[in-house]
């Protein structure tokens, strides 16, 4: 059976968060984020997990949470960490809607934001901006061809793209 979960995928500092946020104030749908679950379950920061265990335990993690909410999530707005595309089951987790920006607007928003100091301590992978840059390079066209449905969220308000995701997601059923 197909599940009706929303699975928003997209590189570091796109808004996936925030964009769920605004799918809940809009359509009243609960979110999760699979970072913060993985940080709740490890009590773990995972700027730590990486830096004590590294990147490949935090991929096996980031597995196990798939696994997860594969078994046990249905009716929710999952915002996920930017490398969990990878997922091999991520088809079977829900719908798959790739939020989708230019490398520059992505570092414009996080470099214009009053916590942009945080948003960038958070995110090990984001603290050289030429190695991001490559990051961002070699996942564009994954994202893509991952994705049931790829959204432009660049110089959008969160509430447009929410009604967007719906919008979009209703012509498909
Ligand atoms: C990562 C993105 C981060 C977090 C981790 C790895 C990635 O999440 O999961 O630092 O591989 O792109 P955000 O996309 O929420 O920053």
């Amino acid at each position: 059976m197909e599940k009706n979960n929303i699975i928003l995928i997209g590189f570091m500092g796109v808004g996936k968060g925030t964009v769920a946020r605004a799918i809940f104030k809009e359509f009243g749908r609960i979110s999760i984020d699979t970072d913060d679950i993985i940080e709740s379950n490890t009590k773990q920061k995972i700027k730590d997990i990486f830096e004590e265990f590294g990147e490949e335990y935090f991929r096996d993690l980031e597995k196990q949470c798939a696994l997860w909410l594969e078994k046990s999530i249905t009716n929710t707005i999952i915002s996920t960490g930017g490398g969990f595309y990878k997922q091999e089951n991520l088809k079977k987790i829900g719908k798959i809607v790739y939020l989708k920006s230019s490398f520059d607007a992505i570092l414009h928003k996080i470099y214009s934001s009053k916590d942009s100091k945080k948003k960038l301590k958070k995110r090990p992978l984001l603290q050289n901006t030429i190695q991001a840059q490559v990051l961002f390079n070699s996942r564009i066209q994954q994202y893509e061809q991952v994705a049931d449905m790829i959204i432009d969220v660049e110089d959008k308000l969160d509430i447009d793209i929410a009604k967007e995701i719906f919008t979009n997601l209703q012509g498909k059923s």
